[in-house]
């Protein structure tokens, strides 16, 4: 049994106190690689704002959690290093998919777990959660539970439409299982393709598609149920218009790619909602540069000459979702 704490890792409870009270969101940026992290890390420090680093399963499958746990271990080293003296880094497991997952995480020193039963019926989803929080909050681990389910694909579970949490079931969940915070369904989801061409409209000065707004009165209505309660919203990627442009003019292949607008986020941000989920902006941050990179210079071989400007590319990104949307900004 390793405790996040000997690593200088912290959990989410009091930064969540804190942005719920403070109105502004956490950033949680999934990493699968050495230049995410440091982008991320990079980004953070610079900002002076706490972070979430996310682990999926599909990152523990790629990389190995042994090795990301090490890695999120270094990165307080290297956020030291790069000058801040008390780094705030929460190390998190993404969707996760069953109660000896969530062990095994809380066991090798994560500080922070998502337990994702939203597919299952309530009461499973119920018992499940309870469950592991009854196992990490021995520990002082905090738990994310799901209510509701997002439209496409979390991890490895398929839901075919989106269905928006019950603002009537979220006092009962909270109660019953003890999470300390609530992921929930307002009409965000995974990947690059958030809403068909059908959903959206089309913006006459630019033709570009512009997707339909998230259920705001969902979210006022959960809040009515759980003030100060923090809230987390996946799928939060807003799919910049511009790196779609760039990994196309590169020989890439993205059609109707669409996410959330900013301007929703921002509004998010100042709700109870405390914890904002951002993977796909990343790596559509990093195919662009890389692709932009190997196009200019098709002599390049050496992996740091493209991995470098993408890496710089993803740091931007995850400065400007800081301290433009999230507003996490100067609060260390
Ligand atoms: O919620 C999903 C995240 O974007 C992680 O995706 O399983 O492909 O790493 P992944
Ligand atoms: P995006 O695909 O919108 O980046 O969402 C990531 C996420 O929710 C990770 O759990
Ligand atoms: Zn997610």
């Amino acid at each position: 049994m390793i405790s996040y704490k000997t690593l200088g890792l912290v959990n989410t409870r009091e930064m969540f106190a804190k942005a719920v009270k403070g109105g502004y969101a956490i950033p949680a940026f999934n990493f699968n690689n050495m230049e995410q992290l440091q982008a991320i890390v990079m980004a953070a420090v610079e900002t002076k704002s706490p972070v979430i680093l996310q682990v999926s399963k599909g990152a523990r499958d790629y990389a190995n959690q042994t090795l990301l746990r090490y890695m999120a271990e270094g990165a307080v080293g290297y956020a030291k290093e790069l000058g801040c003296e008390k780094p705030e880094i929460v190390l998190h497991l993404d969707h996760g998919d069953s109660f000896e997952t969530c062990k095994s995480c809380i066991d090798m020193g994560f500080s922070s777990v998502m337990i994702d039963g939203s597919h299952l019926p309530y009461e499973e989803n119920v018992a499940l959660t309870k469950k592991v929080v009854e196992y990490a909050h021995q520990f002082d681990v905090t738990v994310e539970g799901e209510l509701g389910v997002l439209a496409g694909v979390e991890d490895e579970v398929s839901a075919a439409e989106s269905h928006y949490t019950k603002p009537e079931e979220v006092v009962d969940f909270v109660t019953k299982t003890g999470c300390d915070s609530l992921a929930i369904s307002i009409g965000t989801s995974h990947g690059a393709y958030k809403f068909t061409p059908e959903q959206c409209t089309v913006d006459p000065e630019t033709g570009r598609l512009l997707p339909p707004p998230l259920a705001f009165d969902v979210l006022a209505a959960i809040e009515e149920q759980l003030p100060g309660f923090p809230i987390v919203l996946h799928g939060s990627s807003s799919v910049p218009q511009d790196d779609v442009d760039t990994i196309n003019k590169y020989g890439g292949k993205l059609v109707a790619a669409v996410g959330i607008p900013e301007e929703q986020l921002r509004k998010a941000s100042k709700s109870a909602v405390c914890k904002i989920n951002i993977d796909s902006d990343s790596r559509l941050a990093m195919t662009a540069a890389v692709r932009k990179t190997l196009a200019e210079k098709p002599g390049e071989f050496d992996p740091r000459k493209y991995l470098g400007p993408a890496r710089e590319s993803m740091k931007q990104l995850y400065m400007h979702k800081i301290v433009n949307v999230l507003g996490s900004n100067d609060k260390l």
